[in-house]
């Protein structure tokens, strides 16, 4: 096990060996990698099929393939110190059952998985490449053993976690208020979670695949401020911490 200030500077120094496992995994040479990175944003958004598309969770499942993970990567390679900071955050809450919901590129959960305060990290992510991603990854690292990888919570066959990271998910779902119920339901009174959103289509439609109903929205806080009460911590991102109200 790692210490925390380690892990920290593990990910500021190469977000834990990343691009070598892009190279590896995806059998991409070095100027390659820089194409299939500087183009990830608009990559991912341009095979968004707009109002075609009836069922949001197959954009994820089905259509995006490994662009999201490119997508991914860029932007925790390009915002590090940003991406620190969520690291550090969920330093001082994680411990023993996690769920990493919507793990994508696994950098949360990994680091999770490096902790000594956590005893086992379910990633839960729709999208298969992702899981064959981070697993892979998980092995690199020699943390394979901390992390079980699932396509959905149901399987991860745990009926309470004690911490549920969920970072930049909730704006992908259609019924963001429903899936922190789920939370709600899956944690105990000693539970943490940790969410952040952006219900934001983007200045020029960069982020398509973002929820921005009004209604949805109202539903989303309407959960939160009756199901959760807010912990605080002085760190400046937009995660926040909550716990059950009881
Ligand atoms: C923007 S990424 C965030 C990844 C990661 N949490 C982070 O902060 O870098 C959103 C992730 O949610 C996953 N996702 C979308 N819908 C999902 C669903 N219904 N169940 C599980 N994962 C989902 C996507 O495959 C993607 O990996």
């Amino acid at each position: 096990m790692k210490n925390d200030n380690f892990i920290i500077k593990e990910f500021l120094d190469n977000a834990f060996n990343l691009k070598s496992h892009l190279m590896e995994f995806f059998s991409i040479g070095a100027s390659d990698l820089n194409e299939f990175l500087a183009n990830a944003k608009m990559n991912l958004a341009n095979s968004h099929p707009g109002d075609a598309l009836s069922d949001v969770s197959e954009f994820y499942s089905e259509i995006v393939g490994d662009r999201h993970v490119a997508d991914l990567a860029a932007w925790h390679i390009t915002s590090k110190d940003y991406i620190a900071d969520t690291l550090k955050l969920q330093q001082r809450f994680s411990r023993d059952l996690v769920l990493d919901f919507g793990g994508g590129i696994g950098t949360h959960a990994l680091a999770n998985a490096m902790s000594s305060t956590v005893e086992q990290v379910f990633f839960v992510d729709i999208n298969a490449t992702n899981r064959k991603f981070v697993e892979y990854r998980a092995k690199e690292l020699g943390v394979e053993k901390k992390l079980t990888f699932c396509n959905t919570i149901k399987d991860t066959q745990i009926s309470k976690f004690d911490t549920i990271v969920c970072l930049d998910v909730l704006e992908h779902l259609d019924d963001p208020a429903s899936q922190i119920e789920i939370f709600n339901e899956i944690m105990n009174n000693n539970s943490i979670a940790l969410f952040n959103w952006y219900f934001y289509k983007g200045e020029n439609n960069e982020y398509p695949f973002h929820i921005d109903d009004e209604q949805v929205i109202e539903e989303f806080f309407t959960i939160l401020q009756s199901k959760f009460l807010e912990v605080f911590h002085p760190i400046l991102v937009t995660t926040r911490a909550y716990k059950k109200i009881r």
